[in-house]
């Protein structure tokens, strides 16, 4: 079997096969990784601050077919060889996922095969299985992107419990606002958490909300304002003491990501931690939750870099495991459908 898999959410656009054989058993093994290829909006986004939707709508229309094309030559596939095409239905930017979901539609209608409209948090939530050292179910899943902030249950393909999530913005979001106000470029994430390797965590005492909350929601909204006051504060020495700003906003993300995690094991009596999305490429958090597991006994897995960050691999891999494990089925090719705001435990 072999799916295809396309991500058009946001602003990556990516594209990528996968394919498993059935085993003897009758089980089948993992889906494995036949190709892929990816392009990046950031560079176009940046002098703008952010993610503008008509820009990245227009740049996935430019970059699919080429991508396709190039996962097809790369993996040396044929278009007969293609099984079932998956897409990103949702949530995301509604023009950025029309242009997906327009082509896996049209591909499908065209190979007579059928399609698949994928969750992209369900995406991030399954791309550990892509690394060498796959979890086991069931464990906990902590989804840390640029738009969402999640602990979930993840029972098995499919089967799914909201542990808690951000009432406010997003981990993510709280990394590219803090940068933003450092003066770094969209989206500051990765490039302010290489300026708090010059600085000292414990300069600042930011607010850590919701820590003594006793339920496993977060809460990041306020973080900003602390910085942006502490900034004023600074006055014009502000600029020599960023490094110590960026260090200090960091260590409170972290730690209430960190404590949250580990809460979250404590309740459902698991042994293992799960870190997917953007912010799981974050070598700080990387760091604190591996001594935090050790302690705890508990496993920890990380899907590999590569694979934290939007990629059309995951959309691949969780419409394959979706199939293998018959959850759903893949359905004839029809209506452009989309869903810009999709709620994972409501899914249709
Ligand atoms: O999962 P993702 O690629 O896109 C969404 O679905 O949102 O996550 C993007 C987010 C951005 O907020 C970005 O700043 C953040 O992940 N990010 C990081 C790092 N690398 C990416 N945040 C902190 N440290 C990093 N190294
Ligand atoms: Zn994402």
């Amino acid at each position: 079997m072999r799916v295809l898999g396309i991500e058009s959410s946001c602003d990556e656009t990516g594209v990528a096969l996968v394919g498993w054989s059935p085993t003897q058993q009758g089980r089948a093994e993992l889906p494995r990784l036949l190709g892929h290829a990816l392009h990046t909006q950031i560079a176009m986004h940046r002098e703008y601050g952010g993610v503008v939707p008509e820009l990245a709508s227009r740049d996935h229309i430019r970059r699919v077919v080429p991508l396709v094309r190039e996962v097809m030559q790369h993996s040396a596939t044929t278009w007969r060889d293609i099984d079932v095409v998956a897409y990103t239905r949702g949530p995301g930017l509604a023009g950025a996922l029309l242009v997906g979901s327009a082509l896996a539609q049209g591909l499908a209608l065209a190979l007579h095969k059928p399609v698949m409209g994928v969750h992209h948090l369900e995406g991030h939530l399954l791309s550990p299985f892509l690394s060498a050292d796959p979890p086991q179910f069931p464990f906990v899943a902590l989804l840390v992107s640029g738009g969402h902030t999640q602990l979930m249950a993840v029972h098995s393909v499919g089967h799914y419990d909201l542990l808690g999530e951000s009432i406010d913005d997003a981990a993510g979001e709280a990394f590219d606002k803090t940068a933003k106000l450092l003066g770094l470029d969209y989206p500051g994430g990765a490039a302010l958490s290489r300026m708090a390797e010059q600085g000292n965590p414990k300069a600042f005492a930011f607010p850590r909300p919701l820590l003594h909350s006793g339920d496993l929601n977060f809460s990041f909204a306020g973080l900003k304002t602390a910085v942006w006051t502490q900034i004023q504060k600074l006055g014009d020495q502000a600029a020599a003491h960023f490094p110590d700003v960026a260090a200090s906003t960091q260590a409170a993300i972290v730690e209430v990501l960190v404590r949250k995690s580990m809460a979250a094991l404590a309740q459902t009596g698991w042994q293992r931690l799960v870190v997917a999305g953007g912010v799981g490429a974050n070598a700080e958090l990387r760091r604190q939750l591996s001594l935090y597991c050790q302690s705890q006994g508990a496993s920890l897995h990380f899907p590999e870099l590569s694979w934290c960050t939007d990629n059309g691999a995951m959309i691949a891999l969780a419409a394959a495991m979706r199939l293998q494990s018959s959850v759903e089925s893949a359905v004839l090719p029809g209506a452009f459908d989309v869903k810009p705001r999709w709620p994972l435990m409501a899914r249709e």
